[in-house]
């Protein structure tokens, strides 16, 4: 029987530590932190994740400034407004949400934003800082899995930790964070032979292919630590993760549940790097 990672509760506390020092930078320093959301089109689950951005904020402390663009907004108008928002002080961080609609082209708009205000992490700059180890901002679901990892107690350093999903937002970075920790990384993807024999390696394994219920209990080495990235809606309408949850608890040390589990922290990483932004931006 595992231990079910808090995903909740570790977000809880990683907002309350930048609502802390958001509040200590705006007494001492005159500090104000704001983030800017943009959303384009009515993707219903784009929505969602917007307006939870927007209360994050309000909760810890930041100025959101939301910009909800019709469907048909061309690319050469988001860029102007990204452009707007690069040369706005009053802006320190600037998230553009994922995925856009089909004419506009995600990597001019990504590459566009300026990589100081890039809080996703996902402009080619911050990307190339992760790879070398310099980063200011860590991209934020990976970032929440190793602050997830961390809450158990877990020391990753010669730990053989294996990633299911070579995504360049999910799989890519958290491999080069479990490294930069001294974890001995495999990442795995749909053409990985003998997938369930690496699974069975995993100290640590972290899940992370957009597939319900994908790794299974046989898959699990006794005592491992479970990360579950995936969120998938079943048929029946209930949110499952990439991980057959019963099996697995059965084997894990520590699982996460899903929903409850890496979602929330998303958010709460957005928040740090963003405040992340403003101190640097101001010099601090
Ligand atoms: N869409 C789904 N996840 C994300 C994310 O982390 N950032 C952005 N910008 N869009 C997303």
């Amino acid at each position: 029987m595992s231990q079910i990672i808090d995903g909740k509760a570790v977000s809880a506390a990683v907002k309350q530590e930048v609502a802390e020092e958001t509040a200590r930078l705006r007494e001492e320093k005159g500090l104000k932190v704001g983030l800017a959301v943009v959303i384009v089109g009515n993707n219903p689950a784009s929505r969602v994740y917007v307006n939870n951005k927007k209360k994050a904020c309000e909760a810890v402390g930041f100025q959101s400034f939301e910009y909800a663009l019709d469907e048909t907004t061309t690319q050469e108008q988001l860029l102007d407004l990204i452009k707007v928002l690069n040369n706005d002080p009053k802006v320190n961080g600037i998230l553009v949400q994922l995925p856009l609609p089909k004419h506009i082209d995600e990597k001019t708009v990504i590459n566009a934003i300026s990589a100081e205000k890039d809080v996703d992490a996902f402009h080619p700059v911050n990307v190339g800082k992760i790879m070398i180890g310099e980063y200011a901002f860590l991209p934020c679901t990976p970032a929440g899995v190793m602050r997830l990892i961390e809450s158990t107690g877990t020391e990753i350093s010669g730990k053989q930790c294996v990633v299911i999903g070579r995504s360049n937002i999910v799989g890519k970075p958290m491999a080069m964070l479990l490294l930069h920790e001294s974890g001995t990384v495999t990442i795995c993807h749909s053409r990985t032979k003998n997938l369930k024999e690496i699974c069975l390696g995993a100290d640590i394994l972290v899940v992370a292919v957009g597939k319900a219920n994908f790794v299974t209990g046989d898959m699990v080495k006794e005592g491992a630590v479970v990360i579950d990235v995936g969120m998938n809606r079943l048929d029946n309408g209930k949110l499952c993760g990439d991980v057959e949850f019963e099996s697995a608890e059965k084997k894990a040390s520590y699982i996460t549940p899903v929903p409850g589990g890496v979602g929330p922290m998303t958010i709460a990483m957005l928040m740090k790097n963003t405040l992340t932004a403003a101190k640097q931006q101001a010099g601090l």
